[in-house]
């Protein structure tokens, strides 16, 4: 049976396109994007779901007096739409358990940069590629893992590199990132999840 896919958004959702156009070239085999979810009304993300006629929904921490009752609602939202795998694609707002309870190694999310290195709370967008200049690194990348409740340290699911270059800014180096890695990976990986491949054993995800 086809899966419903979820898209958490939050920004200008070029993940989420990386996703519509693997999709529209049949690459997400066993699944469909059905819902797009944001935590800002005015994210660009939303536009490009409605010019890819997929259903968009705004979810915002400010409409509710805590994390965990924005979290219940976001997972009743997914139970309510019938979604089988939730994809975090740029979705900067942190949730509570109840999404992991629900939604037991379902949740994927993309980060810029080759986990445990440059992740954890503080470390998003921008940031990320402003601390891997500042460190020094020789190679940087992204990396799809399952979510759970630690910040960025789930079971990781595909992770690909690039190199950083003398006269990166963080900028270049974000954007090199985007285009070779975390496009490639993100849809590779809901594929993946959506065939049934991705089996989690402890920390390692076997692909099968
Ligand atoms: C992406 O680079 C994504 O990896 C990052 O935010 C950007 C969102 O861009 N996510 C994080 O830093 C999560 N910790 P997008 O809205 O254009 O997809």
């Amino acid at each position: 049976m086809t899966k419903n896919i979820a898209v958490l958004v939050s920004g200008g959702g070029t993940n989420l396109q990386a996703l519509i156009d693997a999709q529209d070239r049949g690459e997400i085999i066993g699944g469909q994007i059905t819902a797009v979810i944001s935590s800002a009304s005015d994210a660009y993300a939303l536009e490009r779901a409605q010019k890819a006629g997929i259903p968009g929904y705004v979810l915002a921490r400010a409409d509710y007096p805590s994390t965990q009752a924005m979290t219940q609602a976001l997972v009743e939202k997914l139970r309510q739409l019938d979604i089988q795998l939730v994809v975090m694609a740029g979705f900067m707002t942190i949730v509570t358990g109840e999404l992991f309870q629900a939604y037991e190694n379902a949740v994927l999310n993309i980060h810029p940069s080759l986990i445990p290195s440059f992740c954890g709370k503080g470390c998003y967008g921008l940031h990320v590629h402003e601390k891997a200049l500042a460190y020094g690194v020789k190679l940087s990348g992204a990396t799809v893992h399952f979510v759970t409740e630690e910040c960025d340290a789930g079971p990781i699911v595909l992770q690909k590199a690039v190199e950083v270059l003398p006269d990166d800014t963080p900028e270049v180096l974000q954007r090199r990132i985007m285009e070779q890695c975390e496009w490639k990976i993100l849809p590779q990986a809901v594929s993946l999840f959506c065939q049934d491949r991705l089996k989690v054993e402890g920390r390692t995800v076997r692909v099968l």
